[in-house]
């Protein structure tokens, strides 16, 4: 399949039906896009544009599918002329396509997590979905291989596919941006460098989002060091709501309710209103104080107090590290399951007395932690992708489990970025050599 020799996305195809016999027809014709700058030709599989090649338009093509086929809203061939998506609308009932961007597309986590998006795992079996994937000039083959992959699998909520390097072009109108792409720290590497080399990648791509985006696009934030890289992406989108940046700390959370349901001899289902407190870094702060089992207080559950105040958080904190001892690279299928976890406890409302945990702009917290930074707190959402914060949990004096230095280091963090946020010069003394729970 030659992707790059063929054209065209079928702006017909949003909003397609789930339904009826179409729903077959149309998954067989998914569409895969090459979005790069400068604007090339899309690409759409290979059949789809032997035909066009050799036939010329269709005669069949209407005025009003080659309206849509103007530039930038490529209606291609037999799409335009056998989805006549418009008598549809009318007699069914559609849910508006849901644009997902996805960064570091080529990468591991993501070859987990874009198979579960267009399962359905998150917005459920009746929502199609477009993935807008971004890789970079060198991941561009993979990133082909992935799209094809993707088409292979025949998913009937997959309606469109688009690949590119420019986001710019690919955040555009994305409703959500998970941004997974950074670079890992290698030997040697200074934090305060990572800082600087990952900022960069996110300052533009907060830019980026800022320009072409949803306005009230969702970005959750995965490249490490996660915290600060939300910061500096919100600071560089200035006209989207800080609200909607999230760093990724879910993953923190289920490694935390495992821990707990494996001591207590329960099922993880039982472990509720987990909260991790601060940085997605060893500081981070799994609150074993306010979190449930069973619906008890977790210290009438486990009586150790010596594990819970000593070896769990410890666990949890560095259990990335230990991870990648094992596996030799970091985390990523658990990585991905925590992603869908994050986006569907924004989809779907919290269970009622529950929490769970994001790591989210501070602005007015009840808690007392500093302002301007990405701070992981317990919320709850309504369903609609808005959450609140949980303003009443019992705040813990534990100095054991105090979050200070995760504040600490994420002020430390956020001053060594002032050149990424517009916020001056950049001043790092970041205390001691603090850590992303991978390094150890
Ligand atoms: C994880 O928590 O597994 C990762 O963030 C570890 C890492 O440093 O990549």
């Amino acid at each position: 399949m030659d992707l790059s020799s063929s054209l065209a996305t079928p702006q017909a195809l949003r909003g397609g039906s789930l339904t009826g016999p179409l729903a077959a027809h149309a998954a067989r014709r998914r569409s895969v896009q090459l979005l790069l700058r400068p604007r090339r030709p899309t690409a759409r599989c290979s059949v789809d544009a032997a035909k066009q090649q050799v036939q010329g338009p269709p005669a069949a093509v209407t005025a009003e599918a080659e309206a849509e086929a103007a530039p930038g809203k490529e209606c291609f061939g037999v799409f335009c002329t056998t989805y006549d998506l418009k008598a549809d609308e009318k007699t069914r009932s559609w849910k508006k396509l849901v644009n997902v961007a996805v960064s570091g597309a080529a990468g591991m986590i993501s070859n987990h997590l874009l198979f579960k998006l267009a399962s359905g795992e998150v917005f459920g079996q009746d929502q199609p979905i477009a993935l807008k994937l971004l890789g970079s000039e060198r991941s561009l083959q993979a990133l082909e291989g992935v799209a094809m992959e993707l088409e292979d699998s025949l998913y009937p909520l997959l309606r469109e596919v688009s690949i590119g390097i420019d986001p710019y072009v690919v955040f555009e109108d994305a409703d959500w941006a998970l941004l997974i792409g950074a670079k890992p720290r290698g030997p040697g590497v200074e934090r305060a460098a990572l800082l600087d080399i990952n900022g960069q990648i996110f300052a533009e791509q907060g830019k980026a989002l800022n320009a072409v985006a949803s306005r009230n696009v969702k970005v959750i934030v995965v490249g490490n060091p996660c915290n600060t890289n939300a910061l500096i992406c919100l600071k560089n989108a200035p006209n989207l709501q800080a609200k909607n940046f999230h760093a990724l700390t879910r993953l923190d959370e289920n490694r935390a309710k495992c821990q707990l349901a494996l001591k207590a001899g329960v099922f993880y289902d039982k472990v509720s209103n987990m909260t991790i407190w601060g940085n997605h870094s060893t500081t981070q702060v799994p609150d074993f104080l306010n979190a449930k089992i069973d619906g008890k207080p977790v210290k009438e559950v486990i009586k150790d107090t010596k594990w819970l105040e000593e070896d769990f958080t410890v666990t949890v904190q560095k259990r990335g590290g230990v991870l990648i001892q094992k596996w030799g690279r970091s985390s990523a299928a658990s990585t991905a399951v925590s992603i869908v976890d994050a986006m569907r406890s924004l989809v779907t409302p919290t269970p009622e007395g529950d929490w769970f945990s994001t790591g989210v702009y501070t602005t007015g917290n009840p808690y007392g932690i500093a302002e301007d930074i990405v701070f992981s707190m317990p919320c709850r959402s309504k369903g609609d992708g808005d959450y609140e914060l949980v303003k009443d949990v019992v705040q813990v004096t534990d100095p054991a489990m105090t979050f200070l230095q995760s504040e600490v280091e994420l002020i430390a963090e956020k001053r060594c970025v002032a050149h990424l946020t517009g916020e001056g010069n950049a001043f790092c003394d970041l205390p001691g050599d603090t850590m992303l729970p991978g390094e150890m």
